[in-house]
């Protein structure tokens, strides 16, 4: 079996990742002195004590809260660059974030603060340790489509930054049929497109994500292995699923890790890929999450080494980025 070292060290992709998940409690409190905001937890312990979910909705209603401390251009940079470090020292080399512009501004943060703000530490990145990026503008499903809409022509203005768009939040009760259209729009802007499917939501939601949405990439997807007709499709497509395996305990999708079907699909040649989702809350970066399967799965090093692959394979880094990379 491969050691905790080689994994960490294996060169690799992160594809699912929210920068908002990043958000470690240390930094909470920081910023939160810094930006005068009261958080309602009295320390660092006593925030941790709530991470004890249920579900994605427990997960998300506490996501969204602490994500008010970030306010400045000099947060979301600070919060990126933290993020980045953790992620050079667990072997990635290109990285493709979500971020959630409504979440921010819904509470009067302007679009452009967050990107400008990740964006900057994306360029520190790439220069000082070697690490490609993209940014990836996800959608809150729960929240109105016009409002989705509104958020995509803000975003237009930075299409530098922006490889793609996403979809995430509670997923059940807002299935991708939904977005067809802001989709339709956002691919007609050349814009990659990707979507959450299948993480609580029922194998149909994946189907919908493929057929009405045009998803490159199913976020989790891991519900996928309910549904052998879907496998197959996945399968003989080449669409990549972005697993998530300590997120699935976490919020409970699954009960135990050994129950996970990132193997079982990956058996079945779906192309599979393992990331953290959001690291700061679900006990682990993206090593953690490899050494996770190991322990649980019994994931080889070839598999590991096929998944890294696999996830420079389905990145969208340029071409030539690619070549290198692999
Ligand atoms: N937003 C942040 N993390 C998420 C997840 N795991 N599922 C849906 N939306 C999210
Ligand atoms: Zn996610």
């Amino acid at each position: 079996a491969p050691s905790d070292d080689a994994l960490f060290a294996l060169p690799k992709a992160e594809l699912h990742l929210h920068i908002e998940g990043t958000l470690e409690p240390d930094l909470a409190f920081e910023l939160a002195a810094r930006n005068e905001i009261p958080l309602p937890y009295a320390s660092v312990d006593e925030l941790e004590r709530h991470y004890d979910f249920s579900d994605l909705q427990s997960f998300l209603d506490l996501y969204y809260a602490t994500m008010d401390v970030l306010r400045t251009e000099a947060d979301f940079a600070e919060l990126t660059r933290r993020y980045l470090a953790k992620a050079s020292s667990q072997g990635l080399r290109h990285v493709e974030l979500f971020f959630d512009p409504q979440a921010h501004t819904a509470r009067g943060v302007p679009i452009e603060t967050v990107i400008d703000g990740i964006g900057a530490a994306l360029d520190d990145a790439e220069r000082d340790l070697g690490i490609s990026s993209g940014l990836i503008l996800s959608f809150l499903r729960d929240q109105p489509v016009d409002d989705a809409d509104r958020t995509l022509s803000a975003a237009l203005g930075r299409t530098d930054r922006i490889i793609g768009v996403g979809l995430d939040s509670a997923e059940v009760g807002y299935p991708p049929s939904l977005f067809e259209g802001v989709y339709a729009r956002a691919r007609a802007e050349g814009l990659h497109v990707v979507a959450h499917a299948g993480e609580e939501g029922p194998p149909e939601y994946i189907r919908q994500a493929l057929d009405l949405l045009g998803a490159e990439r199913i976020d989790h997807g891991i519900r996928a292995i309910e549904d052998p007709e879907l496998v197959a499709r996945l399968a003989s497509e080449g669409i990549a699923l972005t697993m998530c395996p300590l997120s699935n305990v976490r919020l409970r999708t699954i009960d135990t890790l050994g129950e996970h079907p990132l193997r079982r699909l990956d058996a079945a040649g779906v192309r599979v890929t393992v990331n953290s989702d959001d690291p700061a809350y679900f006990g682990g970066y993206v090593g953690d999450n490899f050494v996770a399967v190991r322990d649980a799965l019994g994931v080889t090093s070839d598999e590991a080494r096929r998944f890294a692959r696999t996830s420079f394979e389905t990145s969208f880094a340029p071409d030539e980025r690619k070549r290198e990379l692999l």
